[in-house]
């Protein structure tokens, strides 16, 4: 109950994770009509990615952490 509004932080950040995760997938498809782009580009996607990893499991935890 108390950590309520602690999570939402993490589910917002998440959530716009997830849009800035979907961005970069999607300029990756753009950018290669132009050829093979420079591997910054090519791995753009796993920042964001990672991030949405370890918090995608801080937000699975969070109801089995709640009851003990
Ligand atoms: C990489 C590993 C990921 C894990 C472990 C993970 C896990 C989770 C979990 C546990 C929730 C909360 C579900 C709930 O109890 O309501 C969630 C919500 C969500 N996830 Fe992920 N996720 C991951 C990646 C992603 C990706 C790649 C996207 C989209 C590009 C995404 C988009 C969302 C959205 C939009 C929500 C709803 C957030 C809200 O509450 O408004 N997630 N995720």
């Amino acid at each position: 109950m108390n950590s309520n509004n602690n999570n939402n932080w993490i589910r917002q950040a998440h959530r716009w994770l997830s849009i800035a995760f979907t961005l970069t997938v999607l300029a990756n498809f753009a950018v290669r009509a132009w050829g093979e782009p420079p591997p910054w580009v090519t791995y753009s996607p796993l920042l964001p990615l990672f991030l949405l990893l370890s918090s995608g499991l801080y937000l699975f935890v969070l109801p089995y952490a709640g009851r003990r």
